[in-house]
């Protein structure tokens, strides 16, 4: 509206009588809202079988494009004890099943010599094993966040479903996903952290351990591997 068309509707209101005009003041921009982190979407009674039926064929991210098979977890689904690993290599991305390779026969020793040395009766299919991620990302490099945001909802609803008494994070990815921390393993192992009210162990991860100068981080792998099992089976 130009100032001659406003001044004639001006002269029309006053013409009815109308003395008084009011302003409205434009809507104020909406206030920045805090930015809210939903939890997961975990169903009431969720079950590691409805899980498994919700990632389907999943097509979430860009690491369905080269996948073989969806690794998901494997071991006892009432186990008392859950080891988190990082994401499927070539040997588990053929099978299906977490820490198959050589990295997994290193874990599947120190779970089972530890173990038995500290006179806990227990061997590999009594604890579960699953990672941040799912699916292999390729070339076996690191999972990016958006993967590990993604993917990271199906590991928390199947730590929620299990509820162990503890958790094993093994290597700075499964530490990153559960803790929320960009600290490295160095600082965060030999003691307890927590993903919601669990208690959380972190230590190296086996491929790690599997270099041959890394015999000084074997040791402590193996003193936090005592530590959680006490903790647990005690
Ligand atoms: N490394 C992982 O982090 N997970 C596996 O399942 C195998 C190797």
């Amino acid at each position: 509206m130009n100032v001659d068309e406003l001044r004639q509707r001006l002269t029309f209101y006053r013409d009815l009588g109308v003395k008084d005009l009011y302003k409205m003041n434009p809507k104020p921009a909406a206030e920045p809202q805090p930015e809210v982190i939903l939890p997961s979407i975990a169903p009431a009674g969720d079950t590691l079988a409805r899980i498994l039926e919700d990632i389907g064929d999943c097509r979430r991210c860009r690491l369905c494009e080269q996948r073989g098979k969806i690794v998901f977890g494997s071991g006892n689904e009432q186990s008392r004890l859950v080891f988190v690993g990082e994401g499927p290599g070539a040997d588990e991305d053929a099978q299906g099943f977490p820490f198959v390779g050589r990295a997994g026969q290193l874990l599947t020793q120190m779970i089972e010599n530890t173990a038995s040395k500290e006179g806990i009766p227990i061997r590999r299919p009594d604890v579960y094993i699953c990672n941040v991620v799912k699916c292999r990302p390729p070339e076996n490099r690191t999972p990016l966040p958006d993967e590990m945001e993604i993917c990271g909802e199906f590991l928390f609803r199947q730590l929620m479903a299990i509820r162990p008494k503890a958790i094993c994070a093994l290597g700075s990815t499964a530490a990153k996903a559960l803790l929320a921390t960009k600290d490295g393993v160095t600082r965060l192992r030999g003691h307890w952290h927590k993903w919601r009210d669990i208690p959380v162990i972190v230590t190296y991860h086996p491929s790690y351990l599997l270099r041959p100068y890394n015999q000084n981080a074997k040791r402590e792998a193996w003193e936090d591997l005592k530590k959680v099992l006490h903790f647990v089976y005690d």
